[in-house]
Protein backbone atom coordinates (compact mmCIF):
# COMPACT_ATOMS: atom_id res chain seq x y z
CA UNK A 1 0.00 0.00 0.00
CA UNK A 2 1.36 3.60 -0.98
CA UNK A 3 1.09 6.31 1.38
CA UNK A 4 0.76 8.78 -1.44
CA UNK A 5 -0.32 9.03 -5.42
CA UNK A 6 -2.94 12.21 -5.18
CA UNK A 7 -0.76 13.80 -7.74
CA UNK A 8 0.98 10.87 -9.71
CA UNK A 9 -1.16 10.21 -13.49
CA UNK A 10 0.37 6.52 -12.46
CA UNK A 11 1.85 4.29 -9.89
CA UNK A 12 5.58 3.71 -10.08
CA UNK A 13 7.37 1.38 -12.72
CA UNK A 14 7.76 -2.00 -11.47
CA UNK A 15 11.64 -1.36 -11.57
CA UNK A 16 11.05 1.75 -8.91
CA UNK A 17 8.72 -0.25 -7.06
CA UNK A 18 11.43 -2.55 -6.18
CA UNK A 19 14.62 -0.03 -5.53
CA UNK A 20 12.29 2.00 -3.21
CA UNK A 21 10.97 -1.03 -1.35
CA UNK A 22 12.62 -1.52 2.22
CA UNK A 23 9.63 -3.57 3.88
CA UNK A 24 11.65 -6.57 3.65
CA UNK A 25 14.27 -5.24 6.42
CA UNK A 26 12.53 -2.42 8.06
CA UNK A 27 9.83 -4.36 9.16
CA UNK A 28 12.21 -5.29 12.10
CA UNK A 29 10.53 -1.61 12.95
CA UNK A 30 7.18 -3.10 12.75
CA UNK A 31 6.52 -3.00 16.89
CA UNK A 32 8.20 0.07 17.21
CA UNK A 33 6.42 1.63 14.42
CA UNK A 34 2.92 0.73 16.16
CA UNK A 35 3.98 1.88 19.48
CA UNK A 36 5.36 5.34 17.92
CA UNK A 37 2.06 5.55 16.52
CA UNK A 38 -0.37 4.80 19.75
CA UNK A 39 1.91 7.91 21.54
CA UNK A 40 1.46 9.82 18.03
CA UNK A 41 -2.59 9.26 18.45
CA UNK A 42 -2.75 9.53 22.05
CA UNK A 43 -0.61 12.86 21.17
CA UNK A 44 -3.92 13.98 18.50
CA UNK A 45 -6.30 13.14 20.96
CA UNK A 46 -4.81 15.48 23.41
CA UNK A 47 -5.03 18.01 20.77
CA UNK A 48 -8.43 17.27 19.95
CA UNK A 49 -7.71 16.47 16.29
CA UNK A 50 -8.86 13.10 16.91
CA UNK A 51 -12.36 13.06 18.96
CA UNK A 52 -11.66 10.83 21.70
CA UNK A 53 -14.22 7.95 20.25
CA UNK A 54 -12.41 7.87 17.14
CA UNK A 55 -8.94 7.75 18.89
CA UNK A 56 -9.56 5.25 21.15
CA UNK A 57 -10.88 2.67 18.30
CA UNK A 58 -7.60 3.47 16.78
CA UNK A 59 -5.45 3.04 19.66
CA UNK A 60 -7.31 -0.29 20.20
CA UNK A 61 -6.69 -1.36 16.56
CA UNK A 62 -3.39 -0.61 16.66
CA UNK A 63 -2.69 -2.45 19.94
CA UNK A 64 -4.78 -5.43 18.28
CA UNK A 65 -2.15 -4.99 14.85
CA UNK A 66 0.72 -5.42 17.57
CA UNK A 67 -0.15 -8.60 18.69
CA UNK A 68 -0.97 -9.92 15.23
CA UNK A 69 2.53 -8.69 14.60
CA UNK A 70 3.87 -10.35 17.07
CA UNK A 71 2.44 -13.37 16.60
CA UNK A 72 3.24 -13.68 13.28
CA UNK A 73 -0.78 -13.59 11.75
CA UNK A 74 -0.20 -10.16 10.51
CA UNK A 75 2.92 -9.35 8.41
CA UNK A 76 3.76 -7.27 5.28
CA UNK A 77 3.09 -7.46 1.61
CA UNK A 78 4.73 -7.70 -1.71
CA UNK A 79 2.55 -4.75 -2.15
CA UNK A 80 4.01 -2.48 0.62
CA UNK A 81 6.49 -0.06 0.26
CA UNK A 82 8.16 0.25 3.47
CA UNK A 83 7.06 -0.89 7.25
CA UNK A 84 5.03 2.39 8.16
CA UNK A 85 2.74 1.35 4.87
CA UNK A 86 2.08 -2.14 5.79
CA UNK A 87 1.40 -0.66 9.34
CA UNK A 88 -1.25 1.48 7.69
CA UNK A 89 -2.54 -1.06 5.55
CA UNK A 90 -3.02 -3.04 8.68
CA UNK A 91 -5.17 -0.63 10.21
CA UNK A 92 -7.60 0.39 7.16
CA UNK A 93 -8.47 -3.32 6.79
CA UNK A 94 -9.83 -2.77 10.70
CA UNK A 95 -11.25 0.66 10.21
CA UNK A 96 -11.91 1.37 6.90
CA UNK A 97 -11.31 4.98 5.80
CA UNK A 98 -10.65 6.09 10.01
CA UNK A 99 -7.37 3.73 9.53
CA UNK A 100 -6.00 6.89 7.37
CA UNK A 101 -6.75 9.48 10.18
CA UNK A 102 -3.65 9.15 12.57
CA UNK A 103 -0.96 10.02 10.39
CA UNK A 104 -2.08 13.84 10.89
CA UNK A 105 1.03 15.94 11.86
CA UNK A 106 3.31 13.59 11.26
CA UNK A 107 5.73 12.54 8.63
CA UNK A 108 7.82 9.09 7.87
CA UNK A 109 11.07 11.42 8.68
CA UNK A 110 10.42 11.80 11.89
CA UNK A 111 8.07 8.20 12.44
CA UNK A 112 11.29 6.28 11.23
CA UNK A 113 13.91 8.19 13.02
CA UNK A 114 11.67 7.56 16.39
CA UNK A 115 10.59 3.86 15.53
CA UNK A 116 14.80 3.07 14.40
CA UNK A 117 15.67 4.98 17.60
CA UNK A 118 13.23 2.73 19.84
CA UNK A 119 14.51 -0.53 17.96
CA UNK A 120 18.58 0.79 18.63
CA UNK A 121 17.65 1.28 22.23
CA UNK A 122 16.27 -2.09 22.66
CA UNK A 123 18.64 -3.88 20.93
CA UNK A 124 21.67 -2.41 22.23
CA UNK A 125 20.54 -3.00 25.67
CA UNK A 126 20.09 -6.71 24.49
CA UNK A 127 23.31 -6.40 23.31
CA UNK A 128 25.31 -5.26 26.54
CA UNK A 129 23.19 -8.07 28.42
CA UNK A 130 25.51 -10.45 26.47
CA UNK A 131 28.58 -8.80 26.72
CA UNK A 132 28.25 -8.72 30.51
CA UNK A 133 27.04 -12.14 30.50
CA UNK A 134 30.80 -12.94 28.06
CA UNK A 135 32.54 -10.78 30.78
CA UNK A 136 31.34 -12.74 33.33
CA UNK A 137 32.38 -16.05 31.60
CA UNK A 138 35.88 -14.74 31.46
CA UNK A 139 36.39 -13.59 34.96
CA UNK A 140 34.91 -16.74 36.27
CA UNK A 141 37.39 -18.20 34.25
CA UNK A 142 40.07 -15.96 35.62
CA UNK A 143 39.73 -17.07 39.16
CA UNK A 144 39.40 -20.37 38.29
CA UNK A 145 42.99 -19.99 37.42
CA UNK A 146 43.64 -17.33 39.72
CA UNK A 147 47.67 -18.35 40.96
CA UNK A 148 48.69 -19.90 37.33
CA UNK A 149 51.78 -18.63 36.27
CA UNK A 150 52.20 -17.89 32.55
CA UNK A 151 54.39 -15.91 30.34
CA UNK A 152 53.57 -12.68 28.89
CA UNK A 153 54.10 -11.78 25.65
CA UNK A 154 54.90 -8.26 23.87
CA UNK A 155 55.59 -8.78 20.44
CA UNK A 156 54.34 -12.40 20.37
CA UNK A 157 57.97 -12.98 22.19
CA UNK A 158 58.21 -13.92 26.02
CA UNK A 159 58.46 -10.64 27.65
CA UNK A 160 57.69 -11.23 31.22
CA UNK A 161 56.11 -13.97 33.86
CA UNK A 162 52.67 -12.54 34.69
CA UNK A 163 49.37 -14.57 35.98
CA UNK A 164 47.59 -15.98 33.57
CA UNK A 165 44.23 -14.89 35.72
CA UNK A 166 45.58 -11.00 34.79
CA UNK A 167 46.01 -11.96 31.08
CA UNK A 168 42.18 -13.27 30.87
CA UNK A 169 40.44 -10.60 33.13
CA UNK A 170 42.04 -8.19 30.86
CA UNK A 171 39.35 -8.95 27.94
CA UNK A 172 36.46 -8.26 30.33
CA UNK A 173 37.92 -4.49 31.27
CA UNK A 174 37.49 -4.21 27.31
CA UNK A 175 34.36 -5.48 27.19
CA UNK A 176 33.05 -3.20 30.23
CA UNK A 177 34.04 -0.14 27.97
CA UNK A 178 32.06 -0.65 25.44
CA UNK A 179 29.11 -1.28 28.05
CA UNK A 180 29.86 1.72 29.20
CA UNK A 181 29.64 3.13 25.73
CA UNK A 182 26.24 2.20 25.58
CA UNK A 183 25.72 3.40 28.36
CA UNK A 184 26.68 6.29 27.14
CA UNK A 185 25.23 5.92 24.11
CA UNK A 186 21.73 6.25 25.91
CA UNK A 187 22.79 9.15 28.08
CA UNK A 188 22.99 10.97 24.79
CA UNK A 189 20.46 9.84 22.25
CA UNK A 190 17.53 9.54 24.63
CA UNK A 191 15.65 12.29 23.21
CA UNK A 192 12.67 12.01 20.91
CA UNK A 193 12.30 13.52 17.28
CA UNK A 194 8.99 12.55 16.86
CA UNK A 195 6.69 16.07 16.15
CA UNK A 196 9.45 17.22 14.37
CA UNK A 197 7.39 16.86 10.92
CA UNK A 198 8.91 16.26 7.23
CA UNK A 199 11.34 18.82 8.73
CA UNK A 200 9.70 22.31 10.32
CA UNK A 201 7.89 20.38 13.12
CA UNK A 202 3.86 20.12 13.38
CA UNK A 203 1.33 22.39 13.64
CA UNK A 204 -1.31 19.93 14.64
CA UNK A 205 0.67 18.45 17.51
CA UNK A 206 1.44 21.13 19.84
CA UNK A 207 3.40 18.92 22.53
CA UNK A 208 5.85 16.44 21.80
CA UNK A 209 7.85 16.37 24.69
CA UNK A 210 4.26 14.49 26.13
CA UNK A 211 4.95 12.08 23.29
CA UNK A 212 8.39 11.96 24.21
CA UNK A 213 7.99 11.00 28.00
CA UNK A 214 4.53 8.55 26.69
CA UNK A 215 7.93 6.63 24.53
CA UNK A 216 10.26 6.68 28.30
CA UNK A 217 12.66 8.55 26.13
CA UNK A 218 14.03 11.71 28.75
CA UNK A 219 13.73 14.42 26.31
CA UNK A 220 12.83 16.04 22.95
CA UNK A 221 15.37 17.19 20.27
CA UNK A 222 15.31 20.88 19.64
CA UNK A 223 15.56 21.62 16.14
CA UNK A 224 13.27 19.91 13.67
CA UNK A 225 15.54 20.02 10.36
CA UNK A 226 18.65 18.04 12.28
CA UNK A 227 16.24 15.66 14.47
CA UNK A 228 15.28 14.08 10.55
CA UNK A 229 18.38 14.30 9.35
CA UNK A 230 20.78 13.08 12.41
CA UNK A 231 22.10 9.58 12.57
CA UNK A 232 24.60 11.01 14.79
CA UNK A 233 23.55 7.88 17.17
CA UNK A 234 23.09 5.06 14.48
CA UNK A 235 26.84 6.04 13.66
CA UNK A 236 28.04 6.40 17.76
CA UNK A 237 26.13 2.62 17.99
CA UNK A 238 28.05 1.51 14.92
CA UNK A 239 31.62 2.42 16.01
CA UNK A 240 30.64 0.85 19.57
CA UNK A 241 29.57 -2.30 17.52
CA UNK A 242 32.40 -1.90 15.77
CA UNK A 243 34.83 -1.68 18.36
CA UNK A 244 33.19 -4.38 20.61
CA UNK A 245 33.72 -6.56 17.15
CA UNK A 246 37.63 -5.51 17.46
CA UNK A 247 38.12 -6.81 20.75
CA UNK A 248 35.92 -10.02 20.33
CA UNK A 249 38.28 -10.41 17.14
CA UNK A 250 41.51 -10.06 19.53
CA UNK A 251 39.74 -12.96 22.40
CA UNK A 252 39.37 -14.94 19.09
CA UNK A 253 42.83 -14.74 18.04
CA UNK A 254 44.14 -15.49 21.70
CA UNK A 255 41.79 -18.10 21.39
CA UNK A 256 42.91 -19.50 18.01
CA UNK A 257 46.68 -19.41 19.22
CA UNK A 258 46.36 -20.66 22.85
CA UNK A 259 44.23 -23.72 20.24
CA UNK A 260 47.16 -24.70 18.27
CA UNK A 261 49.34 -28.26 18.71
CA UNK A 262 52.11 -25.83 19.96
CA UNK A 263 51.15 -23.62 22.41
CA UNK A 264 48.25 -26.65 24.01
CA UNK A 265 47.24 -24.30 26.30
CA UNK A 266 43.47 -24.60 25.64
CA UNK A 267 41.47 -27.40 24.85
CA UNK A 268 37.91 -26.42 22.88
CA UNK A 269 34.63 -28.52 24.27
CA UNK A 270 33.83 -30.54 21.30
CA UNK A 271 29.95 -28.86 20.58
CA UNK A 272 32.23 -25.62 20.52
CA UNK A 273 34.11 -26.69 17.72
CA UNK A 274 34.14 -28.01 13.98
CA UNK A 275 35.48 -30.71 12.00
CA UNK A 276 37.11 -30.84 8.88
CA UNK A 277 35.18 -32.53 5.64
CA UNK A 278 38.69 -34.16 4.68
CA UNK A 279 40.68 -34.74 7.53
CA UNK A 280 38.60 -37.03 9.67
CA UNK A 281 41.33 -36.33 12.88
CA UNK A 282 40.80 -32.26 12.11
CA UNK A 283 39.13 -30.13 15.27
CA UNK A 284 38.46 -26.52 14.42
CA UNK A 285 38.65 -23.61 16.98
CA UNK A 286 35.77 -22.00 13.97
CA UNK A 287 33.75 -19.72 16.40
CA UNK A 288 36.87 -18.13 17.85
CA UNK A 289 38.17 -17.48 13.88
CA UNK A 290 34.14 -16.74 13.43
CA UNK A 291 34.90 -14.05 16.27
CA UNK A 292 37.97 -12.93 14.76
CA UNK A 293 36.61 -12.37 10.98
CA UNK A 294 32.93 -10.90 12.02
CA UNK A 295 35.25 -7.88 12.94
CA UNK A 296 35.59 -6.93 9.14
CA UNK A 297 31.77 -6.60 8.63
CA UNK A 298 31.19 -4.72 11.94
CA UNK A 299 33.68 -1.79 10.49
CA UNK A 300 32.67 -2.02 7.41
CA UNK A 301 28.80 -1.11 8.03
CA UNK A 302 30.40 1.84 10.30
CA UNK A 303 32.17 2.78 6.84
CA UNK A 304 28.71 2.02 5.17
CA UNK A 305 27.09 4.84 7.36
CA UNK A 306 29.39 7.47 7.63
CA UNK A 307 29.86 7.44 3.73
CA UNK A 308 26.33 7.85 2.79
CA UNK A 309 26.15 10.49 5.76
CA UNK A 310 29.13 12.82 3.89
CA UNK A 311 27.86 15.78 2.32
CA UNK A 312 24.23 14.91 2.25
CA UNK A 313 21.91 17.99 2.30
CA UNK A 314 19.86 18.67 5.46
CA UNK A 315 16.37 17.27 6.53
CA UNK A 316 15.37 13.65 4.64
CA UNK A 317 17.03 12.45 2.25
CA UNK A 318 16.12 8.85 0.77
CA UNK A 319 19.76 8.10 1.04
CA UNK A 320 18.82 7.57 4.64
CA UNK A 321 17.24 4.50 4.07
CA UNK A 322 20.24 3.25 3.47
CA UNK A 323 20.98 3.78 7.47
CA UNK A 324 19.24 0.60 8.58
CA UNK A 325 20.47 -2.76 7.22
CA UNK A 326 23.76 -1.81 8.14
CA UNK A 327 22.33 -1.63 12.02
CA UNK A 328 20.74 -4.77 11.71
CA UNK A 329 23.52 -6.81 10.30
CA UNK A 330 25.87 -6.00 13.50
CA UNK A 331 23.27 -6.73 15.75
CA UNK A 332 22.23 -9.74 14.13
CA UNK A 333 25.43 -10.89 14.06
CA UNK A 334 26.64 -10.10 17.23
CA UNK A 335 23.94 -11.38 19.07
CA UNK A 336 24.60 -14.85 16.96
CA UNK A 337 28.44 -14.55 18.33
CA UNK A 338 28.47 -13.69 21.54
CA UNK A 339 26.26 -16.74 23.23
CA UNK A 340 29.18 -19.05 20.98
CA UNK A 341 31.69 -17.19 22.25
CA UNK A 342 30.71 -17.44 25.83
CA UNK A 343 29.92 -20.95 25.64
CA UNK A 344 33.31 -21.89 24.26
CA UNK A 345 34.95 -20.00 26.90
CA UNK A 346 33.04 -21.37 29.60
CA UNK A 347 33.64 -25.10 28.66
CA UNK A 348 37.20 -24.83 27.51
CA UNK A 349 40.17 -26.38 29.29
CA UNK A 350 42.94 -24.63 30.26
CA UNK A 351 45.58 -26.85 30.21
CA UNK A 352 47.78 -25.52 33.66
CA UNK A 353 51.01 -27.58 33.04
CA UNK A 354 51.56 -26.19 29.40
CA UNK A 355 50.82 -22.67 30.02
CA UNK A 356 53.04 -22.79 32.94
CA UNK A 357 55.77 -24.59 31.34
CA UNK A 358 57.55 -22.26 29.14
CA UNK A 359 57.37 -18.85 31.88
CA UNK A 360 61.00 -18.17 32.02
CA UNK A 361 61.84 -19.48 28.69
CA UNK A 362 63.57 -16.23 26.25
CA UNK A 363 65.26 -14.74 29.76
CA UNK A 364 61.96 -13.47 31.24
CA UNK A 365 63.56 -12.39 33.81
CA UNK A 366 65.66 -10.07 32.78
CA UNK A 367 64.25 -7.58 33.85
CA UNK A 368 64.65 -8.06 37.56
CA UNK A 369 68.19 -8.27 37.51
CA UNK A 370 68.13 -4.33 36.12
CA UNK A 371 65.35 -3.91 38.63
CA UNK A 372 67.61 -5.60 41.34
CA UNK A 373 70.79 -3.24 40.64
CA UNK A 374 68.21 0.27 40.30
CA UNK A 375 67.31 -0.52 44.05
CA UNK A 376 71.08 -1.13 44.28
CA UNK A 377 71.45 2.41 43.54
CA UNK A 378 72.15 1.82 39.93
CA UNK A 379 71.22 4.02 37.05
CA UNK A 380 68.68 2.04 34.84
CA UNK A 381 70.54 2.66 31.99
CA UNK A 382 73.41 0.82 33.08
CA UNK A 383 71.28 -1.19 35.16
CA UNK A 384 69.81 -2.42 31.42
CA UNK A 385 73.33 -2.66 29.66
CA UNK A 386 74.37 -5.25 32.38
CA UNK A 387 71.37 -7.36 32.45
CA UNK A 388 72.00 -7.27 28.40
CA UNK A 389 75.77 -8.61 29.26
CA UNK A 390 73.91 -10.95 31.46
CA UNK A 391 71.57 -12.24 28.69
CA UNK A 392 74.24 -12.60 26.14
CA UNK A 393 76.58 -14.14 28.16
CA UNK A 394 73.61 -16.82 29.12
CA UNK A 395 73.08 -16.88 25.39
CA UNK A 396 76.87 -17.81 24.26
CA UNK A 397 76.31 -20.55 27.25
CA UNK A 398 73.10 -22.07 25.95
CA UNK A 399 70.99 -21.60 29.30
CA UNK A 400 68.36 -19.14 30.48
CA UNK A 401 69.86 -15.89 32.27
CA UNK A 402 68.12 -16.86 35.31
CA UNK A 403 70.68 -20.58 34.97
CA UNK A 404 73.94 -18.37 35.49
CA UNK A 405 75.81 -19.46 38.83
CA UNK A 406 76.11 -16.68 41.08
CA UNK A 407 80.13 -16.71 39.87
CA UNK A 408 78.95 -15.85 36.32
CA UNK A 409 76.70 -12.89 37.71
CA UNK A 410 79.82 -11.48 39.85
CA UNK A 411 81.99 -11.53 36.87
CA UNK A 412 80.24 -9.32 34.98
CA UNK A 413 79.66 -6.98 37.82
CA UNK A 414 80.60 -6.94 40.89
CA UNK A 415 77.21 -5.08 42.28
CA UNK A 416 75.69 -8.67 41.28
CA UNK A 417 75.50 -10.34 44.52
CA UNK A 418 73.99 -13.66 45.59
CA UNK A 419 70.73 -11.82 47.03
CA UNK A 420 69.81 -11.42 43.59
CA UNK A 421 69.06 -15.20 43.03
CA UNK A 422 65.93 -14.66 45.52
CA UNK A 423 64.67 -12.15 42.61
CA UNK A 424 65.12 -14.82 40.13
CA UNK A 425 62.10 -17.29 40.34
CA UNK A 426 58.75 -16.22 38.04
CA UNK A 427 56.65 -15.81 41.80
CA UNK A 428 59.25 -13.44 43.00
CA UNK A 429 58.95 -11.38 39.46
CA UNK A 430 55.01 -11.57 39.68
CA UNK A 431 54.49 -10.85 43.85
CA UNK A 432 56.63 -7.66 42.92
CA UNK A 433 54.39 -6.28 40.80
CA UNK A 434 51.86 -5.37 43.36
CA UNK A 435 50.65 -1.91 42.77
CA UNK A 436 46.81 -2.00 41.78
CA UNK A 437 47.30 -2.53 38.28
CA UNK A 438 50.05 -4.84 38.43
CA UNK A 439 50.05 -8.42 37.77
CA UNK A 440 50.78 -9.75 41.64
CA UNK A 441 48.55 -12.57 43.45
CA UNK A 442 47.04 -9.84 45.69
CA UNK A 443 46.73 -6.92 43.09
CA UNK A 444 44.96 -9.53 40.82
CA UNK A 445 42.45 -10.46 43.33
CA UNK A 446 41.60 -6.71 44.20
CA UNK A 447 41.13 -6.22 40.68
CA UNK A 448 39.05 -9.01 40.03
CA UNK A 449 36.66 -7.89 43.12
CA UNK A 450 36.59 -4.62 41.72
CA UNK A 451 35.54 -6.38 38.29
CA UNK A 452 32.69 -8.01 39.57
CA UNK A 453 31.49 -5.05 41.51
CA UNK A 454 31.78 -3.00 37.98
CA UNK A 455 29.87 -6.00 36.47
CA UNK A 456 27.07 -5.96 39.19
CA UNK A 457 26.45 -2.21 38.21
CA UNK A 458 26.21 -2.96 34.50
CA UNK A 459 24.05 -5.62 35.27
CA UNK A 460 21.86 -4.04 37.34
CA UNK A 461 21.38 -0.60 35.05
CA UNK A 462 20.66 -3.33 31.89
CA UNK A 463 18.12 -4.35 33.90
CA UNK A 464 15.99 -1.74 34.99
CA UNK A 465 16.37 -0.47 31.65
CA UNK A 466 15.38 -3.12 30.01
CA UNK A 467 12.02 -3.04 32.64
CA UNK A 468 11.57 0.24 31.54
CA UNK A 469 11.54 -0.39 27.97
CA UNK A 470 9.17 -3.02 28.32
CA UNK A 471 6.74 -1.69 29.96
CA UNK A 472 6.72 1.35 27.88
CA UNK A 473 6.82 -1.17 24.83
CA UNK A 474 3.55 -3.03 26.64
CA UNK A 475 1.53 0.35 27.92
N1 LIG B 1 11.57 3.96 4.26
C1 LIG B 1 12.01 5.29 4.55
C2 LIG B 1 13.34 5.24 5.32
O1 LIG B 1 13.65 4.21 5.81
C3 LIG B 1 11.00 5.97 5.41
C4 LIG B 1 11.01 7.44 5.27
C5 LIG B 1 10.48 7.82 3.95
N2 LIG B 1 10.36 9.24 3.81
C6 LIG B 1 10.25 9.83 2.64
N3 LIG B 1 10.17 11.11 2.64
N4 LIG B 1 10.20 9.14 1.54
O2 LIG B 1 14.05 6.20 5.38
Amino acid sequence: MALWGGRFSEGPNESVAKLSRSVHFDWRLAPYDIRVNIAHVAGLKRAGILAAEAADSITSSLQELASEVASGSFTYSDADEDVHSAIERGLVAKLGELGGAFRAGRSRNDLVVTDFKLYLIDHLLEVAHEVVDLATAIDEAAKANIDLVAPGFTHLQHAQPILFSHELAKHSHALLRDVDRMKDWLSRNSISPLGSGALAGSSLVPNPEIIAADLAFAGVTRNSIDAVSDRDFVAEALFIFAMLGVHLSRIGEEFTIWNTQEFGWVTLDDAFSTGSSIMPQKKNPDIAELARGKAGRFIGNLTTLLVTLKGLPFAYNRDLQEDKEPIFDSVEELLTILPALRGMIQTAKFNGEAISAGVLDGHALATEIADFLVRASVPFAQAHEISGKSVALAESKGVEVHELSDSDFAGIDSRLGSELRQTLSAKSAIDSRGSINGTSSKSVTAQITQLEAKIRGYSSWIASERKRFSGMMGA
